[in-house]
């Protein structure tokens, strides 16, 4: 088994006893606790249904449920396993529109199948195990790369604003914006975070803070429509936050809510930053404009947990994520370097670097 972590952060998916294990991130922090998955439908389904959430690892998880279905074919006749594996890539990419990573995992294990010519049906899966494997490895690495690149933005004693979950729940661990963090910590860095809440599904206020708490890293809640007024106060200094698909102009896609605070930043002069590895980069998606935005369930607006707080008969709308235009981006910080006023040369530059 390829080993990942070298500083441990929690671990949001893990491979044990031959099975994918996923912490059910819709608990937290009231409880931890791991489901455990056999194919690739029960793990579409805890994709979609945000067991596990946030782009990298939701490519990592799908790899792992292509590898699982390999698994449970692995004593199937060749013609057998090729129509099963193509319903199990299909089902993996209904899971979620937005999130480019997670396309991007599926087009790799694909690739790793159809190049695993001569093979039986066993080899091809223990193949694809260890691919998927290999990808949680190389996420996590990418992201202390970023750490260590987007430390250097940050300043000592900085006030940090980050929005919804991009750390270790959301990767193979570290995360992307709260890797920067962490990674600004590390390096004596003495920094305090404020987390907006992340309405409607509060992965700001349930992930984000509970992240920050084990580490003993100083946090701040706030409320969602709090932004402008610290901004206005000076109670912020930088922006961060990760993001589900970067098109090739450089429009970023992040959770609902991530526009409203790019603009507030620019009246305010704080920089914005987007964490962004290459994997959530999409050079097929010319702008923004063409980002698919995911229509989630009324019931994530309407109630939580059960406890239903407006009327059933109101019409709601529920998209989960926006898109930030590239003018409102001072920077993106990426595994191979930080790219400052990004536009589509500069994007194109860094898979030819
Ligand atoms: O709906 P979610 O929780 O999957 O949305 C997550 C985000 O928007 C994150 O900011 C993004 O995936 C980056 S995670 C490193």
């Amino acid at each position: 088994m390829i080993k990942r972590n070298t500083k441990q952060t929690v671990e949001a998916i893990r491979w044990k006893n031959e099975r994918l294990e996923i912490l059910d991130q819709r608990l937290l922090p009231s409880r931890f606790e791991y489901l455990t998955y056999n194919s690739a439908i029960e793990v579409a389904e805890g994709i979609r249904s945000m067991v596990v959430r946030g782009a990298p690892i939701i490519g990592c998880a799908s790899a792992y449920g292509v590898a699982l279905e390999a698994l449970r074919l692995r004593t199937t006749t060749t013609s057998e396993f090729a129509s099963a594996m193509d319903k199990a890539f299909k089902v993996l990419a209904k899971s979620r529109p937005t999130a480019i990573n997670l396309f991007w995992a599926l087009k790799r294990m694909h690739a790793i199948w159809q190049s695993a010519t001569g093979l039986t049906s066993s080899e091809i899966a223990d193949t694809l195990l260890y691919a998927a494997h290999q990808m949680l490895a190389e996420d996590y690495r990418v992201n202390r790369s970023m750490g260590t690149f987007g430390a250097k933005l940050i300043s000592s004693n900085a006030k940090i604003f980050t929005y919804c979950n991009a750390g270790a729940l959301a990767t193979a661990g570290h995360g992307t914006a709260l890797g920067i963090i962490r990674s600004a910590v590390e390096i004596g860095k003495k920094v305090s975070v404020t987390v907006s809440e992340t309405r409607p599904f509060l992965q700001g206020a349930r992930l984000t803070v509970w992240e920050m708490l084990q580490e003993k890293i100083p946090v701040t809640l706030i409320t969602d429509n709090m932004t402008g007024y610290l901004m206005n106060r000076g109670e912020i200094d930088a922006v961060i936050v990760g993001t589900d698909r970067v098109a090739a102009n450089g429009d970023v896609a992040n959770k609902i809510g991530t526009y409203m605070v790019a603009v507030l930043a620019k009246r305010h002069n704080i920089p914005f930053y987007v964490a962004c590895p290459l994997s959530s980069i999409d050079l097929t998606t010319p702008n923004g404009a063409a980002i698919p935005i995911e229509e989630r369930n009324a019931d994530e607006i309407a109630s939580f947990h059960g406890y239903q707080w407006t009327t059933k008969e109101v019409n709601i709308c529920n998209p989960a994520f926006d898109v930030t235009p590239v003018d409102l981006v001072t920077a993106l910080i990426t595994e191979k370097g930080i790219v400052k006023r990004p536009n589509s040369d500069s994007i194109l530059r860094l898979f030819n670097s």
